[in-house]
């Protein structure tokens, strides 16, 4: 009788256990996706979250038989925010991945957190090279400043360049860009004599760009953040400084295609260097920019959306490859080494370093249909980021 009880408990805690097992199956999987979506940085949550939607609409809500669920939260691009907010969906909601992070110092607040709970942290947007480093459960989707930089500074000597002055943002993307570019100019020949910094939050162009018009370098190459770069260029424009023979060179995150057709014709010719244009001429990308304009009144996707999308294709195809089960060590596994056919052009998610190698473009502006564009001139293919020591 006691040996019958005994065999009936086992059982039952078998049922329970593989019950147990088959309900965290059909649970869904999470995906807590923060963004700066008001504030400064409004158009990177507004471009990542409209790419995101986009994802699923193209590729379904159910992947190895589990319904993903996506829960957006807006850190209004303040870290501290973000570092809550992500400790929240991480003991809270319980989520199996975090993504997004509009700038960098959202996404270093929340690395300790993805390694101490060994969440995945998929970073859709911020660009600093060191951000990888900061946890080994990051894994990158957008693009690193000095990728963009060091194809620039290979492009200017060749083509009249030669004494240049550096405005970026004083913080890691523009300090990133600041050095690789300064390095790699010097490299080929040519020199930066002033490097400038403002501040990135409500930054005043003014006073910087006077000091250039006083140094009358050949080219001012400029970084700032997604969504600042229109006042940098009308500022520019505005005080003469194309006509005192000053050429305006940049990262592609100042020729934003957010904001680009706003910009006037003054922006015609301004080279840029970048990893992605809304005028990337494959098929692939003809169908992202078709299929998103159509889902956002018109909106052109840049370079924040593409980093949404290809995060969202990295998350699914980690979730495929698990058959369906979470657990960090495991969908990290999965995300490491996939390559793949963005609309950007071929991509490959370095499985060393986590972080992505793509090509990277050489842009200028030009007016195709009565609207400007990023026109891709010249591409250096699988450009790992040049900022890493490993
Ligand atoms: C970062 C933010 C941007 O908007 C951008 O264009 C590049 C880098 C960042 O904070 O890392």
């Amino acid at each position: 009788m006691k040996k019958r009880t005994l065999i009936q408990a086992a059982a039952l805690a078998v049922l329970a256990s593989t019950g147990g097992l088959a309900l965290a199956q059909t649970a869904p999987f999470k995906i807590g996706l923060i963004l700066p979506m008001s504030g400064q940085q409004a158009t990177t949550g507004r471009q990542i979250e409209a790419a995101v939607k986009l994802w699923m609409a193209q590729n379904g809500d159910t992947v190895a038989g589990r319904k993903v669920q996506v829960v957006l939260k807006d850190d209004t691009s303040l870290p501290d925010v973000t570092r809550r907010l992500a400790q929240e969906l991480v003991v809270n909601d319980k989520v199996d991945v975090l993504a997004g992070f509009g700038i960098t110092p959202s996404a270093m607040a929340v690395a300790p957190i993805a390694t101490q709970s060994k969440t995945p942290l998929v970073v859709m947007a911020a660009a600093t090279s060191s951000i990888t480093e900061a946890s080994p459960y990051i894994v990158r989707t957008s693009f690193t400043l000095p990728q963009a930089s060091v194809a620039l500074a290979d492009w200017a000597p060749k083509n009249g360049i030669k004494k240049v002055v550096s405005l970026v943002s004083d913080y890691g993307p523009g300090i990133d860009a600041e050095k690789f570019f300064k390095e790699r100019l010097q490299l080929n020949g040519g020199q930066v004599t002033e490097s400038l910094r403002v501040p990135l939050r409500n930054p005043d162009f003014a006073p910087f760009l006077q000091k250039v018009r006083d140094l009358k370098p050949d080219a001012l190459f400029v970084f700032v953040p997604s969504g600042a770069g229109a006042a940098v260029m009308k500022q520019f424009f505005e005080r003469g400084m194309d006509k005192a023979g000053i050429k305006l060179i940049a990262t592609g995150d100042v020729t934003d295609d957010d904001q680009l057709n706003d910009m006037g014709d003054n922006a015609l010719g301004v080279v840029t260097s970048h990893h992605y244009s809304a005028a990337h001429p494959s098929a692939a990308n003809k169908k992202f920019v078709a299929e998103f304009q159509k889902a956002n009144k018109n909106m052109r996707p840049n370079f924040m959306a593409m980093g949404g999308y290809d995060g969202m294709r990295v998350i699914y195809e980690a979730l495929k490859k698990t058959g369906g089960k979470a657990g960090g060590d495991a969908l990290l596994a999965g995300m490491k080494g996939q390559i793949f056919e963005s609309p950007r052009g071929p991509v490959y998610i370095d499985a060393q370093t986590r972080d992505i190698v793509q090509n990277i473009y050489l842009r200028k502006v030009e007016k195709k249909d009565g609207q400007l564009w990023n026109v891709e001139f010249d591409v250096i293919k699988d450009v790992k980021d040049p900022g890493k020591t490993k």
